[in-house]
């Protein structure tokens, strides 16, 4: 049977959640705003724009809009220069296996982001011809836990939704996916992440059979 494999890229196939936080924890800072690492996990998932404007809403602080392109820009040119010498050693633990793996049992692989970096980072990482379908930032209207991003995946991977499974580190991603009546699968914190169906620590946690179980069984 043919299922559609969805990852999430930050957090997920690699480790840039941390520069994105670091990113804005600056400009929490430099606005006096205070921002810890609880508070970012509303941020995750979320479009850099929503972002700011969760920050924003945190600190109770309003800013004109060319204050906000402002920052726009200095968390995104921050960003980046945290990715410039980015290789495949940022690559999250158990993540080529699997993705391997899901080659081999000939399983469609795409990848559903809200970033606008996320071409680059495949490129990057040299994991870009994994996948057979790339969305992302630069693709959607509606930011997660809006469905859209995941939906476009299957529909190009041309897959049924309940067809789908999602891997994914942030609430936000996991309650789109379970609107889109896909297959929720939590990378991360079991607490943080208790909406998803499954959640395990890390790729390493998933064996083969789980996968293969994935590949075989109908969504109930
Ligand atoms: C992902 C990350 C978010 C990030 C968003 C937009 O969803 O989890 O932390 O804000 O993408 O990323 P971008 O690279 O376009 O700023
Ligand atoms: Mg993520």
């Amino acid at each position: 049977q043919k299922k559609a494999f969805i990852f999430d890229l930050d957090g997920v196939i690699v480790d840039t959640a941390k520069y994105h936080f670091l990113a804005w924890k600056k400009i929490a800072t430099e606005l006096g705003i205070e921002f810890t690492e609880e508070h970012n996990e509303l941020l995750k998932g979320v479009s850099r724009v929503r972002s700011l404007d969760i920050i924003l809403e945190l600190g109770n602080k309003k800013v004109s809009q060319e204050d906000k392109n402002k920052w726009l820009t200095q968390k995104n040119e921050d960003y980046l220069s945290q990715l410039v010498d980015m290789d495949a050693s940022e690559i999250l633990p158990g993540v080529f296996k699997v993705l391997q793996f899901l080659k081999e049992k000939n399983q469609p692989i795409a990848l559903g982001s809200a970033s606008k970096n996320a071409r680059p980072i495949l490129e990057k990482t040299g994991i870009l011809s994994y996948f057979d379908a790339v969305v992302d930032g630069n693709d959607v209207t509606n930011a997660k836990p809006d469905p859209e991003v995941f939906l476009i995946a299957a529909e190009l991977l041309k897959v049924k939704p309940e067809d789908a499974i999602v891997f994914e580190d942030s609430v936000a991603g996991i309650q789109a996916a379970n609107i889109a009546m896909m297959t929720s699968i939590g990378i991360g914190n079991e607490t943080i992440l208790h909406e998803a169906k499954y959640v395990f620590r890390d790729f390493n946690a998933i064996n083969q059979s789980f996968l293969e179980d994935l590949i075989k069984n109908s969504n109930p």
